[in-house]
This record gives structure tokens, sequence and C-alpha cells, in this order.
């Protein structure tokens, strides 16, 4: 993505991190989305916040604030409306939340608008395979699908002690956001 010429300012890329291990990588993401021209503003899960991720080396690399609690009535939206959305890692957990539009989280509440605004989503999940098969998972990802939500290769398999994932791909993440 490059800006537009002419253009004010950069195209806003909201990501959204939720509580996988592979996590703690998420800067690997937003260095990549700045390279290519975004403007990034990071929203995470009550339990993403929770040590999954180095939240104040996220905040400096975008310069703003992760948003995960609810403004509160009469402030200012702190960040621009996106022109895009990634969701990365995804969780088995928001992904079903999200299809059932269950939006119990500022995280869950951004995904469950963000087809109505016309952007295109893009979503890596990172769920292990027995957690993939449970029934709700697919059909949340048919759901999902269904309303143009574009995804990555699922991320199976055994994770690392630490609860990463060798090889994530980050950036493809961002090709998904390509005009098709
Ligand atoms: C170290 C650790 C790693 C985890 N990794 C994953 C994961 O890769 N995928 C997943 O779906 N859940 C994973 N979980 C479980 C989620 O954190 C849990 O389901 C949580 O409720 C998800 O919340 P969220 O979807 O609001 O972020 C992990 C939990 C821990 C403690």
């Amino acid at each position: 993505m490059s800006e537009q010429a002419g253009s004010a300012r950069k195209p806003f890329l909201y990501v959204v991190v939720c509580a996988a291990g592979v996590a703690s990588d998420v800067t690997e993401l937003i260095a990549a989305a700045q390279r290519r021209g975004w403007e990034v503003g990071v929203f995470a899960t009550p339990v993403a916040m929770d040590g999954f991720f180095d939240t104040a080396a996220v905040e400096e690399r975008t310069g703003r604030p992760i948003r995960s609690a609810w403004r509160r009535p009469g402030d200012p939206r702190p960040f621009p409306a996106p022109d895009a959305v990634v969701v990365a890692p995804a969780t088995f957990n928001t992904v079903n939340k999200w299809a059932a539009g269950l939006a119990d989280t500022l995280a869950v509440a951004t995904l469950c608008e963000a087809c109505g605004l016309g952007v295109p989503v893009a979503v890596l999940p990172c769920v292990a395979d027995a957690l993939a098969s449970h029934p709700a998972y697919r059909e949340s990802l048919a759901r999902l699908r269904g309303m143009g939500v574009r995804f990555g290769d699922p991320r199976g398999g055994e994770a690392t002690p630490g609860g990463g994932r060798p090889d994530f791909a980050w950036e493809r993440a961002l090709d998904l956001l390509e005009p098709r």
C-alpha cells in the first residue's frame, strides 16, 4: 500500500491483537505495515494486554496508546476511522465471538463494526489443530468469509514452549489487504 499522491495523511491501519503466544512478535507486523506506508493504531484484547506482548514497545513504535478499554461517553475517538483492519494473531475465542456478534470487548466490537465500514479486513488465525476442529470454529470461519473477511493460512500444530509458532507469516496479513 502506498500513500495516495497528494493525500495529506497516510492510510490508517487498525491492528487487533489477541492473546496468543505469537503476539510477542507483533512488532514485526507493525514495522512491516509502516514500511508499506500505513499509519498503525493497535487494539488489543484485555487478556492480550496482560503479558502477551511488549505494550510499551508497541506504543513507542506506533506513537499512539494501545486501545483496549472502552472510551468514556463524551471522550473523543483516539484513532481516525480505519482504511483497513488486520487481526493478528486471531484466537479461537475472538474469532468465535466476532462471528457470533458478541461485542463484549473493544477489540471484538471494533471487528464487528469493521465489515460494515466496507474496508478490507484480513485475519491471521493462530489456533491449535485440536481447537480448530471444533464445529463452532469451522462455522465461524465460514460465516466471516461470507462477510468478506480474508483469511491467511491457519496456524495450527504444536506451539513452542513459550507459546510462539515458528514462521508466523505476519506480512501475509498485509498482502491480503491488497485490492482484488
Ligand atoms: C501462553 C498462552 C498461549 C496461548 N496461545 C493461544 C493461541 O495460540 N491461540 C488461541 O486461540 N488461544 C491461545 N491461548 C488461550 C487464549 O489466551 C484464551 O483463550 C483467551 O481467553 C483469549 O482471549 P482473547 O481472544 O480475548 O484474546 C493461549 C494462552 C496462553 C496462556
